[in-house]
């Protein structure tokens, strides 16, 4: 009811600005890496393993998405990601020897279910989940987990949930990497304290919210946006696209922006805003350079730059500056500005943020 939304005006926003507390109770009982984060077992089934296989659905998928990029430049171990429906049907190449790793919030999503019994009847028995609900399906039918401490969470369009995987899975990441001998006690001591500062951090990106809200009003006209990012951050375009669909019904497409040039360029007109995610990065220039073929064809640029991207605003480029840089961990700053916009434009298009058309907040049936 009222009394449990405070100042917010919808769950979704609540659950939003519950991110620094939910990252904070997520890593609260984290002292130092290792497999017993994970449970009775975890360090023998660590050493026997030589990838790994993500499956999931909807935003679940997309954090799995980007931890694919830790797992291979941080940890080094093969990493594949699948759609669970699309996995539990399609014929694939079984190894036992894969880590089967599930993503759910609610730990009861039947095709994500359904993938993982899939892969346990192929012979695959190293199982871990990531996920919010501890006494779930999910938990119970995997060997090991790591439940994400989001809380409830009551939106249908996942917030809270996405940013704690995240967590989960970079520790999972820093396990896996220690184990294969990849991360010194230097490295580990440095990255524990980038994620202690994670709360703090996100809640100085949750102070932008003013900024965002001023975006909103020209988003809520459009019927189509497009999102780009790149290597880490393009699964974050994809989730950033997803939230704007699931509540504003404006239809949005991510892209990884090297892929313009390949079919969305032709969709570029003054009607498409396009939303990049540009972080200060190894892959900034290129970005820069995708930027620049949108504005040659009119398309109007709304950008999340990082405080020293020397992105500056300009005549259809509108540049949002996110407070600081942070590495390894930026996808988990850079989805939150991405989830408020979705949101308040939402808001002013009058749509039921908090119970989407035709959406459910878990699909516990195929
Ligand atoms: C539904 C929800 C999404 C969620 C997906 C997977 O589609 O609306 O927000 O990402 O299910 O749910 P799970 O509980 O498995 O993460």
């Amino acid at each position: 009811g009222a009394a449990e939304l405070g100042p917010y005006r919808h769950y979704m926003q609540k659950e939003i600005f519950e991110q620094p507390k939910a990252i904070a109770d997520t890593l609260d009982a984290v002292e130092t890496i290792g497999p017993e984060l994970f449970g009775a077992g975890a360090a023998a089934r660590f050493k026997d393993i030589d990838s790994v296989l993500i499956l999931a659905c909807g935003t679940s998928y997309y954090s799995g998405s980007t931890a694919k990029y830790w797992l291979e430049s941080i940890a080094k171990i093969p990493t594949s990601v699948e759609i669970a429906s699309e996995y539990r049907y399609r014929d694939s190449v079984p190894n036992p020897r894969q880590l089967v790793v599930t993503i759910s919030q609610s730990g009861e999503t039947a095709d994500t279910l359904a993938a993982l019994k899939h892969a346990r009847s192929l012979g695959m028995q190293h199982t871990l989940t990531i996920c919010n609900v501890g006494t779930s399906a999910m938990v119970r039918e995997c060997a090991l987990n790591y439940i994400t401490r989001a809380g409830a969470e009551i939106g249908v369009a996942s917030t809270k949930a996405f940013t704690t995987q995240l967590v989960g899975l970079f520790l999972l990441t820093l396990t896996l990497a220690k184990v294969r001998g990849h991360l010194s006690e230097a490295q580990e001591a440095d990255h524990l304290k980038a994620l202690r500062h994670l709360p703090v951090a996100v809640q100085a990106v949750l102070a932008l919210e003013p900024q965002v809200v001023a975006w909103s009003e020209a988003f809520a006209r459009k019927e189509n946006a497009l999102f780009l990012g790149r290597g880490l951050h393009y699964p974050i375009a994809l989730e950033g696209a997803l939230k704007l669909k699931e509540i504003s019904y404006i239809h949005a497409e991510a892209y990884p922006a090297g892929e313009l040039k390949h079919g969305p360029l032709a969709l570029v007109t003054a009607e498409m805003p396009v939303v990049t995610v540009a972080p200060n990065d190894a892959l900034l220039e290129k970005l820069k350079s995708n930027l620049q073929e949108v504005r040659a064809r009119g398309g109007e640029l709304f950008v999340f730059a990082d405080a020293d991207s020397h992105i500056e605003s300009g005549e259809g480029l509108h540049v949002i500056r996110m407070p600081e840089h942070y590495g390894a961990l930026s996808p988990i700053l850079h989805v939150v500005p991405l989830q408020l916009l979705a949101y308040h434009t939402a808001c002013a298009r009058g749509t039921d943020v908090d119970k989407p058309r035709n959406l459910a907040k878990s699909v516990t049936v195929e």
